[in-house]
């Protein structure tokens, strides 16, 4: 884990331009691969999905939709406090997600040029998406007066590997909760407009259609790739996937819970919702779902949310430092519990379904 580099005092009305970020487990991370091996994946159980896949890209149906409207003409300044700090978090968590997705997809479409055309074009399509949302989120970071550096971020910032199959089960994943999260804050908006306190909502719903068309481009993927669905291990694998990506999205929700009070959302609500939609999603994809509905489930997720809270608020005090490690242990070892007695719950066969549907 990377130390948390101490924040530059800023000029009063001057732009903050950071080039690193307070880092914790639950930053978005940034991703290398096996690109022999990506290069050298046998798509031919997908390729006509691929296909397909790559002839939405091509269409490039938001285009001209992440241009900022007369709407974000005005000044930001009656945003203040724990209100500002908690929604500029998230514009930078955001911002930096989505450049992590441009980061990986580019560097796969330049290393498979050549090699995996097919691949290769539906990853520099991806990356224009990823470019675009990031893009535009940095632009709302401006409007608060700060913005990242992104040139400096891509250098600085450590890359973890992953597996090509970790990064198609991963990303999947990760495409597939943000179109959750995009929409389901869009259609509440709707019905409650009185809480769209920034213009950046209104484009979330063409905005997560990019991301539901990535996620079915690495549904294409993994079902080409009949040892992602067919083995004993790509159960567990899936099963560890799940997990992962609802744990680090619970425990995110519950640390913006400010945000979500600003849009008149109950975080835990809102967090149950986006933990059922994209399990039921990930259900086309993945061997295997999870069984949310085990009255332990969301229990043991939130408990495990309120202590990373504990161990957060114990990590800003000023208790002596081996004070701190002692209280830190059993909030570590709780939350290492129940995500583990979470892993166990049978899960729920996504095959076997599957097939009485059909
Ligand atoms: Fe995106
Ligand atoms: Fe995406």
């Amino acid at each position: 884990m990377v130390t948390a580099l101490s924040r530059p005092t800023p000029e009063p009305n001057s732009d903050r331009v950071k080039a690193a970020i307070d880092e914790n487990l639950l930053t978005p991370r940034f991703y290398t691969t096996d690109f022999e091996k990506a290069a050298n994946l046998d798509l031919s159980y997908g390729e006509a999905g691929l296909q397909a896949m790559l002839e939405e890209m091509r269409a490039d149906y938001n285009r001209h939709h992440f241009t900022r409207d007369e709407s974000f003409e005005q000044s930001w300044e009656h945003i203040q406090g724990e209100e500002r700090q908690a929604f500029v978090d998230y514009l930078e968590r955001s911002c930096v997600s989505e450049f992590s997705g441009f980061l990986l997809f580019k560097e796969l479409s330049r290393k498979l040029k050549g090699r995996s055309p097919l691949l290769a074009e539906i990853f520099n399509l991806m990356a224009r998406d990823e470019a675009r949302h990031a893009g535009f989120l940095n632009k709302a970071m401006k409007d608060f007066n700060l913005s990242l550096d992104l040139a400096k971020l891509t250098k600085q910032r450590t890359y973890t590997f992953f597996p090509v199959e970790w990064i198609i089960y991963a990303v999947y994943l990760s495409e597939k909760i943000g179109y959750w999260r995009y929409i389901l804050i869009y259609r509440h908006l709707e019905q409650h407009p009185e809480h769209r306190f920034y213009p950046l909502f209104n484009y979330f719903e063409s905005w997560c259609q990019d991301e539901n068309r990535h996620g079915d481009i690495f549904k294409a993927l993994l079902r080409s790739q009949p040892q992602m669905w067919q083995t004993w291990q790509s159960r567990l694998w899936s099963r560890f996937f799940l997990l992962s990506v609802f744990a680090t999205h619970s425990l995110t929700v519950h640390e913006r819970a400010k945000f979500y009070e600003m849009l008149g959302l109950d975080a835990a609500e809102f967090d149950a919702a986006v933990i059922r939609k994209t399990n039921e999603t990930a259900a086309r994809a993945f061997p295997v779902s999870l069984n949310v509905d085990h009255p332990e489930f969301l229990q043991r997720m939130e408990r495990a949310a309120g202590r990373n809270l504990r161990l957060k608020e114990l990590a800003q005090s000023q208790a002596p430092r081996f004070v701190k490690q002692l209280r830190k242990l059993p909030l570590i070892l709780g939350i290492v519990g129940d995500l583990l007695r979470l892993y166990l719950i049978r899960p729920i066969d996504a095959e076997s379904l599957r097939n009485t549907v059909r």
